[in-house]
């Protein structure tokens, strides 16, 4: 994506980020910075997150913080009021968690998503665009279930404005996002544990989260409305990931994993366009798009592709050269390794 185009999108621009505060949040924030917003409003729960990032942005005038919660459309209709642009990545995520609570899930996820929705059109913003998950493709858990219902309930064609756009973006696994199993297995060999591995063969897409942002950016820039995008992306063997990490941590190429079984809600595989979308999706040089079922059919500028469901079982898989560089890449360990400081741990070396 050329900078011109995002300036051309993102310059001057009121920019709110629902879930500012969370693992993508801090990431399209950091990048939206370049572009010259003339504001950029965080909207989410928690003060002390807010509070860790004001002072972490101390001096920069641009930010400004609102305490809400999707659920509530009364005050996210008030915190949308003047704003240009809405990136909606407020979300419960953590699959057991949705299991346990399945209605706090359908109450974040899908009504706080038809909130977004609502308050958007009312306090007029022009563009829309919400995070989605691989796990709402074929949805075997609460939390795919209600990120699938979100996708719905934001490119609703029947309840929509001509001044607002709605677009969806979809992607697999970010590494090391909080509560993704990358920082779990960082602490697991930190305590020179066992890696706990659900299956030997079980595949996750996965993409960095500065990956995930360009997605959402470019999204931003080339999507109309009612788009859904996917990015093309590889996928790694849950094992080969973790001896990935403990290989760059510690040296060991044999590091000892225990195999713990599968738990409720988890796919053996995970699929990000299916076969039932992939007959109207058009397939480009890095992206799928899923359109809207008006522009599908009447299918101008679109060529379908031919292939069954896009899964990570399919994908290109990375090799463990590759998954270590993508973890030194993201700072895992090697010269740039955020993630001590992230966990205030020192590194054994041995
Ligand atoms: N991480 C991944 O691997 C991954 C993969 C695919 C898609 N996604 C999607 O990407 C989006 C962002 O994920 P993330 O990794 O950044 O999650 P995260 O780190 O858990 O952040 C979630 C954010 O949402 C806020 N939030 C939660 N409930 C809220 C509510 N009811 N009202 C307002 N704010 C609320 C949280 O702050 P408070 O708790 O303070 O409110 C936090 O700022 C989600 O939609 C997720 O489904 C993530």
């Amino acid at each position: 994506m050329e900078k011109p185009d995002l300036l051309n999108a993102l310059k001057s621009k009121r920019i709110l980020v629902t879930g500012g505060t969370g693992s993508f949040g801090h990431q399209i924030i950091r990048e939206l910075l370049n572009y010259d917003p003339e504001s950029i409003h965080v909207y989410s729960r928690d003060e002390k997150k807010q509070y860790d990032m004001a002072m972490s942005y101390r001096g920069n005038g641009l930010l400004r913080f609102n305490i809400g919660d999707v659920r509530d459309f009364d005050r996210t209709r008030e915190a949308m009021r003047g704003v240009d642009i809405v990136f909606n990545a407020a979300a419960l995520k953590q699959v057991p968690n949705c299991e346990y609570a399945p209605f706090e899930a359908v109450k974040t996820n899908i009504v706080g998503a038809n909130n977004v929705r609502r308050a958007a059109i009312e306090a007029g913003v022009q563009t829309v665009i919400s995070i989605s998950t691989d796990k709402a493709v074929k949805p075997v858990n609460v939390m795919g279930m209600t990120k699938a219902i979100q996708e719905r309930i934001m490119l609703d064609p029947t309840y929509s404005s001509d001044q607002t756009k709605f677009l969806c973006v979809r992607y697999g696994n970010v590494l090391g996002s909080r509560g993704s199993v990358v920082p779990l297995f960082f602490d697991f060999i930190q305590k020179k544990l066992p890696l706990p591995i659900t299956h030997p063969d079980m595949t996750r897409f996965q993409l960095t989260l500065k990956e995930a942002v360009q997605l959402v950016l470019w999204a931003t820039v080339k999507g109309e409305s009612g788009d859904l995008w996917v990015q093309k992306m590889p996928a790694a063997r849950i094992p080969e990931l973790g001896r990935a990490l403990a290989y760059g941590l510690t040296g060991k190429k044999d590091y000892p994993i225990n195999i713990i079984g599968m738990r409720p809600g988890e796919k053996m595989h995970e699929v990000l366009v299916s076969e039932e979308e992939m007959w109207r999706a058009a397939e480009l040089e890095n992206h799928y798009l899923i359109p809207s079922w008006a522009k599908s059919q009447n299918k101008e500028g679109l060529q379908n592709v031919n292939i069954s469901e896009y899964s990570s079982a399919g994908t290109h898989q990375l090799t463990q050269d590759e998954i270590l560089k993508m973890l030194e890449m993201d700072g895992w360990f090697g010269p740039n390794a955020k993630a001590k400081a992230a966990h205030g741990i020192e590194i054994s070396e041995e």
